[in-house]
């Protein structure tokens, strides 16, 4: 899908949304709207830790509670920057959590300047993420940073 479709409509899903959970319509969309995306979820921070909130994808992660500065999760949330893993073979931090993921992309959700949760992206092809998918990813991230709670 288009990125400036997507944009425009996870900004209606959020701002028409008032009787369902917000975070998991997106990541719903996420999953669905782009091929890449084989597995889409949101952590939010919790003192030490990174704790997954919703998720989907065909599988479920054993890794729902993840150390800040742990893996390309705690990474991310560390620095507040956003992780791309164009091979996830080849970065000694990441954490397996499907044996088809061949690459990533997490991305901090933060309020005021805080990493409070980030939006972590797997994918069964390799360099899935470019520079287009971090913009989209990034304007999506602080659409849901009042969200995260
Ligand atoms: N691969 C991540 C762990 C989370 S799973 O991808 C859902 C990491 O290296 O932090």
């Amino acid at each position: 899908m288009d990125f400036t479709i997507a944009e425009n409509k996870i900004r209606d899903i959020i701002s028409n949304n008032q009787f369902s959970d917000v975070l998991q319509d997106v990541v719903d969309f996420l999953y669905e709207h782009f091929d890449a995306y084989n597995w889409v979820g949101i952590y939010r921070v919790e003192g030490e830790y990174l704790i997954l909130g919703c998720w989907k994808g065909k599988q479920a992660t054993e890794h729902t509670k993840i150390p800040i500065g742990r893996g390309v999760c705690g990474s991310a949330a560390q620095s507040g920057k956003t992780e791309v893993v164009d091979d996830v073979s080849k970065d000694h931090r990441y954490l397996a959590c499907f044996v088809s993921t061949r690459s990533e992309i997490v991305v901090p959700i933060k309020k005021n300047g805080v990493v409070v949760g980030e939006i972590d992206i797997d994918s069964d092809v390799s360099n899935a993420f470019n520079e287009s998918d971090v913009v989209f990813l990034e304007k999506v991230a602080d659409m849901l940073s009042e969200h995260i709670c």
